[in-house]
C-alpha cells in the first residue's frame, strides 16, 4: 500500500525522523523503495543530474510527467511527490492549477511541489482544494537562482528570516502538508519546524527539521560538477562505475571479454549445414 499524506503528517507528530530522496527512473526509485525510503521526490533537478543543464530551470512540464510516471509505475510503498518546473505554475492560479491536475493525471503523482511562500498562498489553496496536496518550498529556491544571484542560504538576517517565517506560516495556512526548507540557518529552521503543524523537510537546513531531502546522484557521487556543502556522500558510486566501465574497454579491446560464460552454442549439425549449404535435416552437397 503507497503511503499517504496522513502517514507523513503521523510520523511529524510521533517525532519519526522522515528521509526523503529524489529518484527519476526505474533504478534510482526501485533502489530508494528497496533502502526504505517513505518519499520520493521526481524533483527538477533532474534538468542538472540527468538533462546535464547548469540549472533547473529548463526542465518542463513534460519532462517531469514522464520521469514522474517511471517513478510511480515501478514504486509500490513511496509517496510520489512530482516537482512543479519553472513557469509551470507562476502565470496565474487557473495555469498553476491546470499543470497541477496534468501532473497528477498523467504523471501519477500523490502530490505536487512548488516554489514559493507568501505570494503563492492563494495558488496552494487553490490546488488544494481541488483535492492535489502540496508540498511547498521555501528558502532558497533553485528556479529563482537568478534572483538570488546565486545559491546562497536564505534567513540569515532578521528581516529574511522573519520573511521565511511568514512563508511558513503562510503556506501551512494554505493547506499544504509539508514544506521544504532549503539552505536556511539551523537555529532558523529550528524554529519554523518547532511553530508548524506540518513537516519540514530540509536541505542544508540542519539537523531539527522533520525530514531531509538528498538528491540521489549527491550523496552516491554520481554527479561531480560540484558537491553541495549540503550533501554526504554515502558512497563512491561514480567511482566505481567509471572503474568498471574502463575494464569493460580494456577487456574488449583485450579479447578477455566475451568468453564462452557469456556467449551461446549450436549443434555442430546446423554448422555443417550452413557451412555446405544444406538443412538441419541432411547434409548438404
Ligand atoms: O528538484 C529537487 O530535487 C528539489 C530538492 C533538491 C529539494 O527541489
Amino acid at each position: 500500500m503507497r503511503l499517504t499524506i496522513r502517514d507523513i503528517q503521523k510520523m511529524k507528530s510521533k517525532g519519526e525522523l522522515i528521509a526523503m530522496m529524489t529518484a527519476y527512473d526505474a533504478t534510482s526509485a526501485r533502489l530508494s523503495e528497496l533502502a526504505g525510503v517513505p518519499m520520493i521526490l521526481v524533483g527538477d533537478t533532474l534538468g542538472m543530474v540527468i538533462q546535464g543543464h547548469d540549472s533547473t530551470i529548463p526542465v518542463t512540464l513534460e519532462h517531469i510527467i514522464y520521469h514522474a510516471s517511471i517513478v510511480v509505475r515501478t514504486t509500490q510503498r513511496p509517496l510520489i511527490v512530482g516537482d512543479m518546473p519553472f513557469m509551470s505554475y507562476s502565470v496565474s492560479v487557473e495555469q498553476a492549477l491546470e499543470n497541477a491536475g496534468r501532473l497528477m493525471q498523467e504523471g501519477r503523482v500523490s502530490a505536487i511541489k512548488l516554489e514559493g511562500g507568501e505570494h503563492l498562498a492563494p495558488t496552494i489553496e487553490r490546488i488544494v482544494q481541488a483535492g492535489i496536496p502540496v508540498m511547498a518550498h521555501i528558502g532558497l529556491t533553485p528556479q529563482s537562482v537568478n534572483k538570488f544571484g546565486g545559491f546562497r542560504v536564505q534567513g540569515n538576517d532578521v528581516a529574511s528570516a522573519r520573511q521565511l517565517l511568514r512563508d511558513a506560516h503562510a503556506v501551512q495556512d494554505a493547506g499544504a502538508f509539508a514544506v521544504v526548507l532549503e539552505l536556511v540557518p539551523t537555529p532558523v529552521a529550528q524554529m519554523v519546524t518547532e511553530e508548524l503543524d506540518i513537516a519540514t523537510i530540509g536541505i542544508g537546513a540542519g539537523p531539527h527539521c522533520d525530514g531531509q531531502v538528498q538528491v540521489f546522484h549527491d550523496i552516491l557521487a554520481l554527479f561531480d560538477a560540484f558537491v553541495p556543502r549540503h550533501t554526504r556522500q554515502y558512497a563512491q558510486v561514480g567511482t566505481v562505475i567509471r572503474e568498471a566501465i574502463a575494464q569493460y574497454v580494456e577487456d574488449v579491446k583485450a579479447g578477455s571479454f566475451p568468453t564462452a560464460e557469456n556467449s551461446f552454442s549450436v549443434s555442430e549439425d546446423v554448422m555443417v549445414a550452413l557451412r555446405t549449404g544444406g538443412t538441419d535435416n541432411g547434409a548438404g552437397h
